[in-house]
Formats: C-alpha cells, structure tokens, sequence
C-alpha cells in the first residue's frame, strides 16, 4: 500500500482499560507503523473544536499516531449518548422499544460527522486508505465526498445491520442508502447482515442490485460482503496458558466453574443467564455437585436510562439467586461489575467449564472466540452459545441456544458439565477452526486487500 491507513472510530486506545470489542479488534489490526487512528478525546471541550489533537505529541514508541476529535458535553449527550446509543444501537440490537424518538439527536449527530469530515479531508491525501468503523459514523464517507475527498474509503460495521421492518421504529426516515452508497466497500460482520442490507437496498426504487455484489444507487456503486471479525489467535492462547490468575489469587478456585463476559448491555441477555443458572441450581439440588457462575461485566454507557435499568435488574436478580441458594461456605454466583484485565479473562476462560455466551442480538461477539481459543485441547470447557450471536454463524458445533428460552440455556448448562471428553474435543477442534480462520489479521489484511483492489468505474461522487 503506498499510502497510509487512516482509521477512524469513536473509541480509542487509552491508557485507561477498555472492554469493547472494536478497540480490541483493530488494535490486533495495525501492525504496520504507516498509519493515523482518529478517534474522540476522552475529555470534552468547551465549545466544539475545528482542530484534531495529537494526542502522542513526544511519545517514543507508538507503533501509529493517535489524533483526537473533541466535543462539548452537548454533543456527547446528542450525538455519543443520544443518536450513537439511543437511536442506532437499539435499533440495530432489535430494541425498537428502546429507541428515543427525540429528533435533535439526529442533527447533532449529522453535525458532529460533518465537522469530522472537515478535519480528516484537511490532512487526507488520494493515495490514503480511509476505514471507518461502526454506527457512530454512517454519515462520514457522504460528508467527505462531498468535500472532494477521492481517497478509498471502506466501513465496518460491528453491530447487526438493522432489518427493513424494524426502520419503523426511527423517530424519522435516516438515509441508510445515501449514506452506505458513498463508501467504496462496505463490510459487515455476518451474511445474514449482507442480506437485510441487500433487503434494505432493493427497497428503494434508485437502487440497483449488480452482479459481484455491488450495489448501484443514484451515481454511486458500493460493495458490499461479509467480513466476520475475530481475535489475535495465538497472542490469546499464549496468554491463557500463563500463570498471573495463581499469581493474584495465591491459589486455584475450587468447584466448577461457569463464566461469563459482557459489558453491562441489555443486549447481552444477562437477566435470562441469571435465571437460567438459577433454574439449574433448583434441578441440581439434590446432588451435592457445586457449580459457580463468574460473571464479570463491566459498567457502560451508565448516563443513558435503559442501562442504568439493566444494572438494577441484575442486582436484583443476582442477590435473590445468591440469598436462596448459597451456602456458608459457598456463593454460587459470582458478579463483578468491573472491567477485568484480558490476560487474566483469558486465564478464567481456561478454568471454566463452560462459557456462557446468551445474546439477545450481537454483531459477531468476541468472547466466544477468546472463550474457545483459551481451552486447553487435552480438556476442553464447552461454549453455550445464543443462535443470535454473529459468532453462531459459523461455529454451529457450539451448544447452540436460544436466549430467551431460560430452560433451553438450563439443559445446555447440565449438557455441557456431563459432555464426554471426546465430545468437547470434538467441539472444540470445529469451533477452534473457525476462530483460527477469522483471525483478526487476516480479517484486517482481507478487508483492506478488497478495498484496494476495487477498481469500478460506476461513477463516483
Ligand atoms: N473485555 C475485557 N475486560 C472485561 C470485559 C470485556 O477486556 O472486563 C473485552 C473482551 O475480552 C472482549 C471485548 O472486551 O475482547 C468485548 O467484545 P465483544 O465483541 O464480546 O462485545 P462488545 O463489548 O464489543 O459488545
Ligand atoms: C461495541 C461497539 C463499539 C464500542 C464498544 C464499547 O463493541 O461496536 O463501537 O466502542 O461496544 O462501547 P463504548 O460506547 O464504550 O465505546
């Protein structure tokens, strides 16, 4: 590639420990030092700023630089608390219920985009590759374009394309088409996502489908295809194989143990694995097998209600399990409502029995990758996994489960403890192959491959 790789995401490496998915993914996907990662400052600003903030100014060492947008507390509510995580992400987790219908969202957001666009287009040249990542920035491409930027422009999206059906629940038609359409290749996690967004496209009079998956809209042709998203493979196994868990807790955890690891979303099915776990522990009562659930989730996006609703729930949930079925000498559930370091996640993973992974919805989900790539193939735990996760689409030797079915998770949690060791071997060898093939490396290499070898025509711009 001559030129350089500008990524652009909301969310970026700082000092401070993240738990998303996103940063995790592209921080395996930079290797080379030739690249710029822009993404919001952590601090807000007085009144939006026109200027992007270098933000390793002197620092030795960064394997790429890291410039920073700022926004006012206004915009954060507007544009990250309110279009970003009140409109788009509930939309696209099917949680039309969820979605606010306050229409200034949608201007701070178009605002907050346009202003970006000004920025990158000041600093891009043509021979750049732009790849710009997720739901916060759908409009961005269409507001460079039209600012003259030529340069390759690629998306990812890390969350499900929405269905036709549920745009209904948008306080006001968005623009999907207009705004996908002025990207060069547009990636998504799964096919099933390629195929609501076909679905959305041939909705539309303009829009025509081609052949090679492209679309044509108005004057513009875009590609679109699935890239489903993975983890560093062997940096992952590498560290479950280490030792800091015995380090920190001075001993091993007794009993069986069932994990699970998720920030503190909604789409997450925490209430159901609660309950599904509960429902276990009642059929289990008569043997005197004790099995523990850790389930660590991290706090987000806290200022926005239906968050701060979750987090009651589970508390509630989480203290009514405990006070019925704990002993003296034993808690059954295990809630840690922190961000916990990877190295030791990938540690706890090699020590559980059985991976809980029970979204409700879920663009591809990472942990059931670190889950499996963490096993030790001699004896391998088992993943129970939900059918709506991006990750089932192609790990379907998981124990696959429906997350609102408590029973069905239930069984799944007795089946996966009793699974015979060939079983799980087996299990563990197919799903293992698909992680080995979605490395994230290879998914980085594979979207940017694609992206410089588009050479249509179909007029731009
Ligand atoms: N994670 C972490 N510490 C935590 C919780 C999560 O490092 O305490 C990491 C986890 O290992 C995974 C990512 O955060 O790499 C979560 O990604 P996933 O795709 O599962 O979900 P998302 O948060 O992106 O919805
Ligand atoms: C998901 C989204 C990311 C986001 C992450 C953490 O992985 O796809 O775009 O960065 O969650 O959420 P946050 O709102 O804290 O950035």
């Amino acid at each position: 590639m001559a030129g350089r790789l500008i990524l652009v995401s909301n969310r970026m490496p700082t000092e401070a420990q993240t738990s998303g998915g996103l940063v995790v993914a592209l921080q395996g996907a930079l290797h080379d030092g030739n690249g710029l990662w822009i993404g919001a400052h952590p601090d807000f600003a007085e009144k939006p700023s026109e200027q992007l903030i270098d933000m390793d100014k002197g620092r030795e060492g960064m394997r790429y630089a890291r410039l920073a947008f700022q926004l006012s507390r206004q915009e954060h509510e507007d544009y990250y608390l309110g279009f970003a995580n009140s409109v788009l992400w509930p939309l696209c987790h099917r949680r039309g219920d969820l979605v606010s219908l306050e229409r200034e969202f949608e201007t701070a957001y178009l605002e907050v985009n346009a202003r970006l666009a000004r920025q990158i287009a000041e600093l891009a040249r043509p021979d750049d590759m732009i790849w710009i990542h997720d739901y916060h920035f759908f409009p961005l491409a269409e507001k460079l374009r039209a600012l003259g930027v030529t340069a390759k422009i690629g998306f990812f999206l890390h969350i499900p394309f929405p269905a036709l059906g549920d745009l209904g629940a948008l306080p006001q038609r968005i623009d999907f088409p207009g705004w996908l359409s002025a990207f060069d290749l547009v990636g998504l996690q799964t096919r099933a996502d390629v195929a609501r967004c076909l679905e959305m496209f041939r909705a539309e009079p303009d829009a025509e489908l081609m052949l090679n998956g492209r679309v044509k809209y108005l004057d513009r042709a875009v590609a679109l295809r699935s890239f489903p998203i993975g983890i560093e493979v062997e940096a992952f196994v590498e560290a479950a194989g280490g030792d800091d868990l015995r380090n920190v807790l001075g001993t091993d955890m007794p009993g069986d143990i069932l994990i699970g690891v998720d920030r503190l979303d909604y789409s997450k099915g925490l209430p159901n694995r609660f309950r599904a776990f509960g429902r276990y522990l009642e059929r289990r009562r008569q043997t005197c097998r004790r099995v523990s659930l850790l389930q660590i989730a991290p706090p987000t996006r806290e200022e926005v209600p239906a968050y701060r609703q979750i987090r009651l729930e589970l508390e509630e949930l989480a203290g009514r399990l405990n006070g019925q079925h704990a002993e003296l000498d034993w808690t059954p559930l295990r809630y840690i409502h922190r961000a916990i370091d990877r190295n030791l996640l990938a540690q706890l993973y090699r020590r559980a029995r059985a991976g809980l992974v029970t979204p409700f919805a879920d663009g591809m989900n990472l942990v059931a990758k670190e889950y499996i790539a963490a096993q030790d193939p001699e004896d391998p735990g088992v993943l129970i996994l939900s059918r709506m996760a991006g990750a089932a689409e192609d790990m379907e030797e998981a124990l696959l489960v429906n997350p609102y079915d408590i029973e069905e998770i239930s069984e799944a949690i007795r089946t996966a403890l009793n699974m015979p060791l060939p079983e799980r071997q087996r299990r563990y060898e197919a799903c293992m192959h698909t992680v080995r093939e979605t490395d994230v490396t290879r998914w980085s290499a594979d979207f940017l491959a694609t992206l410089q070898n588009l050479t249509d025509k179909v007029t731009k711009h």
